[in-house]
């Protein structure tokens, strides 16, 4: 037996409990997989979590919840710019959130992450942390983007949202 076909065979091996489930299923997966895009629990981890905390509960004098607090910007169209707007330009003015004040800064993330990436990211806390729906797609981050909001029109675009002002 050649090298090659060796290495197939254990290959062949090693996937052998899959042979239960119909290789056309398999094959149709791929397509899927492909197409999942970026995994927004993986961005989450890498570059929220630390201020935020792995639940989405956030810390007292770091950073607000995200867990519970941010299905009331899914319902209305300001609320949903403000939500396509945070990542990009990040946010800095004092907010008020489940009875705790936070006056720091939120860390814009235009360079760091794509219109998908910030859709992935937002998607998985809206839909893990908030049972809410995802509205931000990759083309409402790109009209953000457009907008090149700063900082604290971010945290007018909150107020705004929550009929503050
Ligand atoms: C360095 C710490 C830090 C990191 C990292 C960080 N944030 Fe924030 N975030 C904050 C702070 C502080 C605020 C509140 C800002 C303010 O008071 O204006 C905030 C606010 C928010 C809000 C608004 C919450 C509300 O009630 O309106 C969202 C949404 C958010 N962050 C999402 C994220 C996501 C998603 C990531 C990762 C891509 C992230 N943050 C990374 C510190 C951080």
């Amino acid at each position: 037996m050649s090298e090659r076909n060796k290495s197939w065979s254990v290959k062949k091996a090693s996937t052998s409990f899959l042979k239960k489930r119909s290789k056309k299923l398999l094959l149709c997966s791929i397509p899927f997989l492909l197409a999942a895009g970026p995994d927004g629990g993986q961005i989450f981890a890498d570059n929220c979590a630390l201020c935020h905390q792995p639940d989405g509960a956030g810390a007292a004098g770091l950073a607000p919840a995200l867990a519970g607090t941010l299905k009331r910007f899914t319902a209305t169209p300001a609320g949903k710019t403000y939500l396509s707007q945070i990542l990009i330009s990040g946010m800095i003015g004092s907010i008020e959130t489940q009875g705790h004040k936070f006056s720091g800064v939120m860390p814009a993330f235009a360079d760091k992450l794509s219109n998908a990436e910030i859709a992935a990211v937002l998607g998985y806390v809206l839909t893990t942390f908030n049972a809410a729906p995802a509205v931000v797609t990759p083309d409402s981050v790109a009209a953000g983007r457009a907008q090149a909001p700063s900082a604290s029109d971010t945290h007018h675009a909150r107020a705004v949202a929550l009929g503050a002002t």
